[in-house]
C-alpha cells in the first residue's frame, strides 16, 4: 500500500531538517509539513547533534511548536538567515509557488526573503504544472474597507470568495482577512502579482516566484530533490 501523506510530509521535512548546521539562524514555516522539520529540528538539538541553533517563526502557531520542541526563537530583524523550511499549496517545475492556505502567508515571505536559501517540502500532490491548477491564491487584506477591496481585486477578473471557516471570517496573525482568489486559465504569475499586489487594501500575495532554491518532494518511491 502507498504510504499515508503523513509519511511523505515527515519524510520530506526530515530531508530538510538535514541541512541545519549548527550556529545557523533558519527561518521556521508554517503547516502540516513544515511541522516535521520543526520537530526534527528540535530532536537534533536535543539529541546533541546540533547547538547554538535560532528559529525565526513564521507563524504564532511555529512560534509555539518550537518552543516546545526545544529551539530558540527570536523575532525576525534585518539579519539574513541562513536557511528556511517550508511547505507550498503549489509548486511548478520551476519552483514557483502559491503558499498561505494555512493563512501565514505574509509573515512567511517577511521571512524567506531574508534567507540566502528558502528549502521548500511538500509531499507529491503539491506539484502542479501551473499555479491555479488546484489551489486559490490566497491574498491578505485589510480588514477595514474589507468589501471594497474584493471588489477591486474582482476587477481584475479574478474569482474567489473571503476566507469564512465559521461565523465569522479567517483573521490572520497580523489581523488581516484572506480573500482566496481564484486565477484564470491563462496568467502572466509576475504581472498578475504586480496588480493584485497594486491593489488598495492588499497587504500580501501568496504568490513565491524566484524564492525556492530547492524542493524536497516526497512520493511514495521516495524523496525527490527539485531544483528551479
Ligand atoms: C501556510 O500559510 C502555508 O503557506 C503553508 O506553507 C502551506 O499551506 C502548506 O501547508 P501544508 O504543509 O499543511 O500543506
Amino acid at each position: 500500500p502507498a504510504p499515508d501523506l503523513e509519511v511523505l510530509k515527515k519524510a520530506a521535512g526530515v530531508r530538510a531538517a538535514a541541512l541545519v548546521e549548527s550556529g545557523m539562524r533558519v527561518g521556521l514555516g508554517t503547516g502540516s509539513t513544515a511541522k516535521y522539520a520543526i520537530e526534527e529540528i528540535g530532536r537534533r538539538l536535543g539529541a546533541g547533534e546540533l547547538s547554538g541553533v535560532v528559529g525565526v517563526a513564521t507563524s504564532e502557531a511555529s512560534d509555539a511548536l518550537a518552543r516546545a520542541v526545544g529551539i530558540p526563537v527570536e523575532p525576525l530583524d534585518p539579519r539574513p538567515l541562513d536557511l528556511a523550511i517550508d511547505g507550498a499549496d503549489e509548486i511548478t517545475p520551476g519552483l514557483d509557488l502559491i503558499k498561505g492556505l494555512g493563512g501565514a502567508l505574509l509573515r512567511e515571505k517577511l521571512t524567506e526573503v531574508q534567507a540566502r536559501r528558502l528549502v521548500i517540502i511538500a509531499d507529491h500532490t503539491k506539484l502542479v504544472t501551473r499555479l491555479g491548477e488546484k489551489a486559490p491564491l490566497p491574498v491578505e487584506i485589510a480588514r477595514f474597507g474589507f468589501l471594497s477591496t474584493i471588489e477591486r481585486l474582482r476587477a481584475l477578473g479574478l474569482g474567489g470568495r473571503l476566507r469564512q471557516p465559521g461565523a465569522q471570517p479567517y483573521l490572520t496573525d497580523n489581523g488581516n482577512y484572506i480573500f482566496d482568489a481564484q486565477l484564470p486559465e491563462q496568467f502572466d504569475p509576475a504581472e498578475l502579482g504586480d496588480r493584485i499586489k497594486g491593489t488598495l487594501g492588499v497587504v500580501e500575495t501568496g504568490l513565491f516566484l524566484g524564492m525556492a532554491e530547492r524542493a524536497f518532494v516526497a512520493a511514495p518511491d521516495g524523496v525527490r530533490k527539485l531544483t528551479p
